[in-house]
């Protein structure tokens, strides 16, 4: 099966500034996708292209086999956005909102009548049908930005951060609307909250600075993670004997070293078991066999960083 989304070599400037660079990637049908990144990474850049909102300045984005810049009507009937802020009429009701919302998209007067009730069903906005928009509580002005995003029945659903803003108790029933939905429609849902990605989503791409850093699930992530610490040692000693006294101290994984030749002068990459501070043993070590220690760091990884600068001050045991 062909991906129902997919993204080439997206990339996007706003005036001279770069905000996501050669962007790839593809989602099939039934997926559900996080986009997983710190605020102004360029995930809603990202979204508002895929969505037609946007055009790219290079790269191609479709959905459902049609690009969004030459197929953009089609390619739009296909899919369901929940945009960063819903653009709502808070003067209107919930219903005469979404029948406002389906006959701009060119939907049937009976078919949005029979939309309407099962979209009021499924985000239970049951007892705000005539209510003004006006006077709902953030959460459930999101159901009702979720209602408009799947009123057409659209295969792929688009979320831009939507759990972002709500209160706990609604961030708990948006999520669990989410997932609900997400049996009948391949979902990208974006989120720079660590622990949401690894509760909705079977697959995780990384985006930070305008560029997807990392792509895999949430479990893989959450090990790489916590898997190893980096340091970098630069020595001047033995090339041979060094790598091999390196590799023998506890709680070393993996020693590798780039440069060769005959040079005495090397730097070694160490990967160490997560939670060692190896610095001390391994100074002591070179010291000890009468070589120089020209420089010795913790290398952060990049991923590392960018998890850091995600919010993570949600509940995390999840
Ligand atoms: N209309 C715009 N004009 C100029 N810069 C923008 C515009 N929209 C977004 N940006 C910049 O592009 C980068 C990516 O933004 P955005 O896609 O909104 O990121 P995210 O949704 O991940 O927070 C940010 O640095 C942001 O400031
Ligand atoms: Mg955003």
């Amino acid at each position: 099966m062909a991906g129902m989304v997919e993204v080439k070599n997206l990339t996007k400037y706003y005036g001279n500034f770069l905000a996501i660079e050669d962007v790839s990637f593809e989602v099939k049908r039934g997926e559900i996708v996080g986009f997983l990144g710190p605020n102004g990474a360029g995930k809603t850049t990202t979204m508002r292209i895929i969505t037609g909102f946007l055009p790219p300045t290079y790269g191609t984005a479709a959905v459902a086999g049609y690009d969004l810049v030459d197929k953009s009507r089609q390619a739009r009937s296909h899919i369901g956005y929940l945009p960063e802020t819903v653009p709502l009429y808070l003067d209107m009701t919930v219903e005469g909102y979404l029948a406002f919302m389906g006959a701009i998209r060119g939907m049937k007067p009976n078919r949005i009548k029979t939309r309407i009730g099962e979209v009021i069903d499924a985000c239970r906005l049951g007892d705000y049908r005539r209510t003004h928009i006006g006077k709902l509580s953030k959460g459930f002005r999101q159901r009702v930005g979720i209602a408009q995003a799947v009123l057409h029945e659209p295969d792929v659903l688009v979320l831009d951060e939507p759990t972002i803003g709500i209160d706990p108790i609604q961030v708990v029933e948006t999520r669990q609307l989410i997932k609900d939905l997400s049996g009948s429609h391949t979902v990208i849902l974006s989120t720079h909250i660590l622990p949401e990605v690894s509760m909705l989503c079977n697959r995780v791409l990384i985006i930070n600075e305008g560029l997807i850093v990392a792509e895999d699930t949430p479990k893989e992530l959450g090990n790489k993670l916590q898997g190893v610490e980096r340091l970098e040692v630069e020595i001047q000693g033995p090339r041979t004997e060094a790598l091999e006294a390196l590799q023998k101290i506890r709680g070393v994984i993996e020693v590798t070293c780039s440069t060769n030749g005959d040079s005495d002068r090397n730097v070694y990459k160490i990967q160490a078991r997560r939670g060692l501070d190896l610095r001390p043993t391994v100074s002591r070590t070179v010291i000890s066999n009468g070589w120089s220690l020209l420089n010795l760091q913790l290398v952060s990884m990049s991923l590392e960083e960018i998890f850091l600068k995600l919010t993570t001050d949600e509940e995390i045991n999840v």
